[in-house]
């Protein structure tokens, strides 16, 4: 999979070099390249924003270096899923990081300030299939923690990336519910004991055990996923 992201802040996505990220990079299953709108401008004060017409608080980002940056990047590309973080975006869910890790190209463009000239998201149409993307319902300073974020979801769904992938089957959110709780050595700490049903080698009651405590743990911590809210 490729992924382009554009940033004015591209050291952000540094810490997408270590890890099971880092190593997808390194067998050539990932190519990621992180670049700078700035690139995309011509002045002397390489400007990326503006005062936002009709007035109000804050600065928008300017169209121009981001129709240059996108004709760039999906240039040559069959239509790529273009993805803009926002808070004003569709939630970011597991079934959405599914979905989008079995695309071919995403291009994540990372807004600052007050966000990006409305009419870069229609432009973007032409080029590719759009989306804006939220986190979650809060705002952070630019869409550049949300893209680290969802990048990370994503690329650990590639497949060859996770080594093990009967453990992205049981985890939070892969079957609507919460995890299980897990435990591991020594046994008896800090006077807390794991629970007996887990040394018991009953392979089927511990099965029947985890089901409950992920039914219970979603319960009381996200009843929204059992009402299908
Ligand atoms: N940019 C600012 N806040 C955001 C959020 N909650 N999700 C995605 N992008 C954002």
């Amino acid at each position: 999979m490729r992924i382009d992201v554009v940033s004015i802040f591209p050291s952000y996505f540094d810490g997408l070099t270590l890890s099971l990220l880092g190593k997808a990079q390194s067998a050539g299953i990932l190519d990621l390249r992180v670049r700078d709108l700035r690139d995309w401008t011509f002045d002397r004060h390489r400007t990326v924003d503006d005062t936002p017409y009709g007035g109000g608080a804050g600065m928008v980002m300017k169209p121009e270096p981001w129709g240059l940056a996108l004709d760039e990047l999906a240039a040559g590309s069959p239509r790529p899923t273009i993805i803009f973080p926002s808070p004003a975006g569709e939630p970011f869910t597991q079934a959405a990081a599914r979905d989008l890790a079995t695309r071919k190209h995403l291009v994540f463009g990372c807004g600052r300030y007050e966000g990006i000239d409305e009419r870069v998201f229609e432009y973007a149409q032409t080029l590719g299939e759009v989306r804006l993307v939220s986190l979650g319902d809060y705002v952070l300073n630019g869409g550049e923690v949300a893209a680290m974020a969802m990048i990370e979801a994503i690329g650990r769904l590639i497949p060859g990336v996770v080594g093990n992938p009967e453990s992205l089957v049981e985890e939070s959110h892969e079957d609507g519910l919460l995890e299980y709780p897990s435990y591991t050595k020594p046994a008896l700490w800090r006077e807390r004991s794991v629970p007996d049903i887990l040394l018991s080698g009953n392979h089927g009651a511990i099965a029947t055990w985890r089901r409950e405590q992920q039914i219970e743990r979603t319960r009381a911590r996200r009843p929204d996923l059992l009402h299908g809210d």
